[in-house]
């Protein structure tokens, strides 16, 4: 296959199924291309994982998203893409890397310029402080407050969308961040989308809802248009799941994360 072949697959790698917000929004804006979908569901999560770990773990996933002949590789996982972005670009090499940092860091400041922005994720990605270098890289008189949310994945997956328990933790976690007073919130990691109902609930109205998913679908776009490599739409659009764990959870889960069935899910052989 040659650099020209652009009905080639994006590969999308997340540590599980939260990557399945980007693949949606991939989908919505991007419906001639066909994906090719990691999600590392035997080693999940990675937010609460050391940065050696994580870096040694997306090295394995991008290696083999490369043998799958990817055209581009979009980091959906913000906790991969806060610690071991470097490791996916050095692999990488001419293929062109997005990342739902970059993404959420760019809509923010759209959405704020100069203001106050508000950044939740997992401990590993505010740890990393790679939101606020990101924003602060586009705009220096930004000024970023985050904060950690460590109990909303298990909650999300749980599937405890709108349920007591997530409001009150949504309201513990958030309190810090709405006395900073911020115009935007950026949903720093990949279940958090599915929680945007509720958290607009909790938030006041003033405080817009930053999902770095369609921002990656947007970018993902003008990417590949410059880059001379959109699906033609000769072939219909295929859609292909890895994971490595037995993919029944994956596949029960997903379809809350895409909002249709999942096609073909299979388990990868190391
Ligand atoms: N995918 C991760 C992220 O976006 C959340 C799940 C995990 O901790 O692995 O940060």
């Amino acid at each position: 296959m040659n650099a020209l072949d652009d009905n080639r697959p994006i590969g999308v790698f997340d540590s599980g199924v939260g990557g399945l917000t980007v693949v949606r929004a991939l989908m919505e804006r991007l419906p001639l291309e066909s994906i090719v979908y990691f999600g590392d569901t035997a080693r999940v999560p990675y937010g609460v994982k050391s940065v050696a770990t994580i870096e040694l773990f997306t090295g394995q996933i991008v290696d083999f998203l490369l043998r799958q002949e990817v055209k581009m590789l979009i980091v959906a996982c913000n906790t991969m893409a806060a610690v071991a972005l470097k490791i996916v670009t050095a692999r990488a090499g001419d293929i062109p890397v997005l990342d739902v940092i970059e993404a959420g860091a760019r809509a923010a400041v759209n959405v704020s310029r100069g203001g106050r922005i508000g950044v939740i994720g997992t401990p590993t990605t505010i740890n990393s402080n790679a939101y606020a270098r990101r924003i602060h890289a586009l705009d220096p008189a930004a000024r970023v407050h985050s904060q950690a949310c460590p109990l909303f994945v298990p909650l999300v997956e749980e599937g405890w969308l709108d349920h007591p328990v997530t409001r009150l933790t949504a309201q513990e976690y958030l309190r810090p961040v709405l006395a900073e007073d911020v115009g935007s919130l950026v949903l720093g990691c990949t279940h958090y989308p599915l929680l945007k109902p509720l958290l607009r609930d909790v938030l006041r109205d003033a405080v817009k809802l930053i999902d770095s998913a369609e921002t990656t679908a947007e970018l993902a776009a003008t990417r590949l248009r410059d880059a001379g490599l959109a699906a033609s739409g000769r072939d219909p659009a295929a859609y292909h799941y890895f994971v490595t764990d037995v993919p029944l959870r994956f596949q029960t889960i997903g379809e809350r994360f895409l909002g249709r069935s999942l096609g073909e899910v299979t388990r990868v052989d190391w």
